[in-house]
């Protein structure tokens, strides 16, 4: 079987206490650690910036996945790719080129992801797979964790799965939203590799036994 990689979103930690929930989570056997940058207008909630996860970066040395809930995305890459982070990932909604804004994080040596919310088709990424390194299937509308699952969204992950198998290239697929010890199962049936997940590890007391659930190891 494909290894699952964990990544839990740090959306869910204690804000008051980011430096030590990172620490906790890479400690706890995280992959890598999911950083959910949002706006107050790509999706309406606001979080953190490029100088939280420079900061971070002392705390954990596990790859830095910053998901990018802003529009327009391309004038921030620079910074985030500068604070340390590993992975870059947008909506093909947030701005009006996708192609470039890929060859933008790859220029800068970044692994650079696409991230599908619940109604946008596979096809957004059909034809930039060659700039792919990862796509995220949202299993909620972003802006807020503690969603439930959107089971309709299994489907598209298996549609998925298969274009990146034929491929023959190297893409990680990734699942965020709702993702439990429940639901972590159907998202590895269907064909993700990588798991994010907020309530369901910092929203828990033992984060190590929460990460170990999701894999399927509770
Ligand atoms: C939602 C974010 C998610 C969020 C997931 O817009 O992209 O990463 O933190 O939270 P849970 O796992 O609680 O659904
Ligand atoms: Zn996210």
């Amino acid at each position: 079987a494909r290894p699952v990689r964990i990544a839990p979103s740090l959306l869910a930690a204690d804000f008051a206490r980011l430096g030590e929930e990172a620490r906790a989570a890479a400690a706890a056997g995280a992959d890598w650690l999911h950083l959910d940058i949002m706006d107050g207008h790509f999706v309406p909630n606001i979080s953190f910036g490029p100088v939280v996860v420079k900061a971070l970066r002392q705390h954990a040395s596990i790859p830095f996945d910053v998901h990018l809930m802003i529009s327009p995305a391309d004038p921030y890459i620079p910074a985030f790719a500068e604070a340390g982070a590993d992975i870059i990932s947008l909506h093909p909604e947030a701005g009006p080129h996708l192609h470039r804004s890929l060859q933008s994080i790859r220029a800068l040596g970044k692994k650079a992801g696409v991230v599908l919310n619940p109604a946008t088709p596979v096809s957004a990424v059909e034809h930039v797979l060659d700039l792919t390194d990862l796509i995220l299937v949202m299993s909620v509308n972003p802006g807020f964790g503690g969603q439930a699952f959107l089971p309709s969204q299994l489907v598209k992950i298996a549609t998925l799965r298969a274009m990146i198998d034929a491929s023959g290239r190297e893409i990680a697929l990734q699942v965020d939203g709702g993702v439990t010890a429940e639901t972590a199962p159907h998202c590895i049936e269907a064909g993700a590799d990588v798991l994010v997940a907020g309530t369901a590890v910092f929203g828990k007391p033992d984060y190590a036994a929460a990460i170990a659930a999701l894999r399927g190891q509770g």
